[in-house]
């Protein structure tokens, strides 16, 4: 098994794409910070049907962390994940140094801010967050110029700020979301998982529960939202964790639902001992 090629230097990037694209050839790109699970990998299946040649990156981006985050104990794994890239279509994987996206240091970088959008849900509890996602995203996009972009909609809010920055900054990219890949007990894969002790590992699946519970009541026709995400509040505090924020909102802008919208999402995160997990439930209404 070869492991997919690796550059770490803007430069290399751009010139193994630049001959891509002269040779005709449709890139996507998918972006990572690495501890690659098959959520990941879900990501770059949908990314090989719809160009010729998969880039992933690797980088955990320092921008997107608050200070008392995790930054520090991020699970860096970077050998393990192109073992992983090996089995997924990846042509190119682009691990850069932190020096080489933030040349100027963190303090001193260009942000990309999308206001409202960023701010609410999980942007209230960490503040700058969607910026730093909103910064690496764009210069990885500048770099890697790629004709399509996948993301996960296990961060949707995440992917619906992409969407803006995308439109808003005038990218020739398109946005393309997957569907959460999810244990088989409901828990949303994801890197921070392995953060969780036995006892909260068997809880955390109560926090799907609880959006899957809503879920089910709106299907039933149910549309008084506010209690409905009352008792999601609750369900996931008789669930063992404690809960951040339970909203119903809609799809495209996150904003409160009115009465005739019908693409919906559910959208709760909760703490679990020192883990934060967030998780998503899109609904559509008949
Ligand atoms: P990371 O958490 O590594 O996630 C990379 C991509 O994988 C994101 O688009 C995320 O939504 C998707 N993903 C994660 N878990 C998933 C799951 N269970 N099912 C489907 N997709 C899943 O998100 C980031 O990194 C960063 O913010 C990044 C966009 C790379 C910018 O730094």
């Amino acid at each position: 098994m070869s492991l997919p090629p690796t550059v770490a230097e803007p430069g290399a990037l751009r010139e193994q794409v630049g001959a891509w694209r002269r040779a005709g050839f449709r890139i996507a790109f998918v972006p990572t910070m690495g501890n690659l699970h098959d959520g990941h990998l879900a990501l770059l299946r949908t990314a090989a049907q719809h160009a010729d040649r998969v880039v992933a990156s690797i980088f955990v981006n320092p921008l997107q962390f608050g200070p008392g985050e995790d930054f520090e104990r991020y699970p860096r794994t970077l050998a393990d994940d192109l073992v992983q890239l090996a089995k997924a279509p990846c042509a190119l994987v682009f691990a850069p140094s932190e020096r080489a996206m933030y040349p100027a240091g963190r303090a001193a970088a260009t942000r990309v801010e999308v206001p409202g959008l960023g701010q609410v849900l999980c942007g209230k509890a960490r503040p700058g967050h969607f910026e730093g996602v909103a910064t690496v995203v764009a210069q990885l996009f500048n770099l890697v110029q790629p004709d399509c972009a996948v993301f996960g909609e296990k961060d949707f809010q995440q992917l619906v700020i992409i969407r803006r920055m995308a439109r808003d900054l005038c990218f020739p990219v398109e946005i393309i979301g997957v569907p959460t890949r999810r244990e088989p007990d409901g828990l949303a894969m994801s890197s921070r998982n392995r953060y969780l002790d036995a006892g909260e590992r068997a809880a955390a699946p109560g926090l799907h529960a609880a959006l899957r519970g809503a879920a089910e009541a709106l299907g039933a026709g149910r549309r008084d939202l506010v209690a409905l995400q009352q008792s999601g509040m609750e369900n996931i505090r008789s669930a063992g964790l404690d809960p951040e924020y339970f909203e119903i909102r809609r799809q495209d802008d996150l904003a409160t639902p009115a009465d005739a919208d019908r693409s919906l999402v559910i959208l709760a995160a909760a703490r679990l001992g020192r883990t934060r997990l967030i998780d998503n439930l899109p609904v559509e209404l008949e």
